[in-house]
């Protein structure tokens, strides 16, 4: 089986998480629980590039807090690069893509003796590695979320209109108006299909109307941005 970084490494990431808070520097474990297991063998291509469903938004899920925990203070908040390190919305999703993916997360880069991305090799499992690659290449363009602004605001709006005893009829109704113009958005890694927050979103809110403030919230997210 695949050694899971965990029972040792947890206590020690604790500490420093406490200690340094914001500007941490030290990679992170992720907890991917809710994730299949992988062959130990590393895969050579992202397992879940064609995944669907749950698993499809687990993965993102999961990703994307690694990401942020791991990769953003270098390579950008929702992976849009602020100028420190490459773009990586446009690593292609493709077997090339993903070996040169696997190689930095692996082994991270030095330059000079001086450590330019630390390696995540046995701090990350390979299920939290996959997740984060299928995170980032399920991002959206930001300029076409940018320009559908108002019509994201108004699917929002309309999330938080739903009453609490809305019938699972008149939830459908937005979770598919939600998907829709969710999949109006495409990918700048040519990856199969971009994961927004409005999918995210109808995702949550077909396992319950009670989960409406958090899919509101959710969509809200995506405008802040
Ligand atoms: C301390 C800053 C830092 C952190 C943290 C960091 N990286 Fe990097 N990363 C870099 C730099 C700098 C480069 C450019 C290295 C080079 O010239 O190839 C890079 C390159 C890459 C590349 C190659 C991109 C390309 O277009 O050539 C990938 C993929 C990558 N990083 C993924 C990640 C992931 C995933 C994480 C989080 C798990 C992460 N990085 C965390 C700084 C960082």
């Amino acid at each position: 089986m695949f050694r899971k970084p965990g029972s040792l490494a947890a206590p020690l990431i604790f500490v420093a998480g406490m200690a340094f808070a914001h500007g941490d520097t030290a990679p992170r474990a992720v907890d991917t629980t809710g994730l299949p297991d992988l062959p130990e063998e590393m895969a050579t291509e992202n397992p879940w590039r064609n995944a669907e469903g749950d698993l499809l938004f687990k993965a993102v899920e999961i990703g994307g807090k690694g990401f942020n925990s791991n990769c953003a203070r270098c390579h950008g908040l929702e992976a849009i690069s602020g100028g420190l390190a490459p773009d990586l919305r446009f690593l292609e999703a493709n077997d090339m893509g993903d070996e040169w993916f696997l190689d930095r997360i692996q082994n991270g880069y030095e330059q000079n003796g001086a450590v330019k991305m630390p390696p995540f090799k046995g701090i990350l499992s390979q299920e939290a590695m996959w997740a984060i690659r299928t995170y980032i290449e399920t991002r959206p363009d930001a300029d076409a979320v940018t320009e559908r602004a108002s019509d994201i605001t108004a699917l929002r709006d309309r999330i938080k209109e739903l009453p609490a005893t809305a019938s699972t009829d008149e939830v459908e109704v937005v979770a598919g108006e939600l998907d829709k113009l969710g999949s109006t958005f495409e990918p700048l890694s040519g990856a199969p299909r971009t994961i927004t927050p409005l999918q995210q979103a109808a995702h949550l809110l077909r396992t319950g109307v009670s989960h409406a403030p958090m899919a509101a919230e959710m969509v809200s997210g995506m405008l802040r941005n």
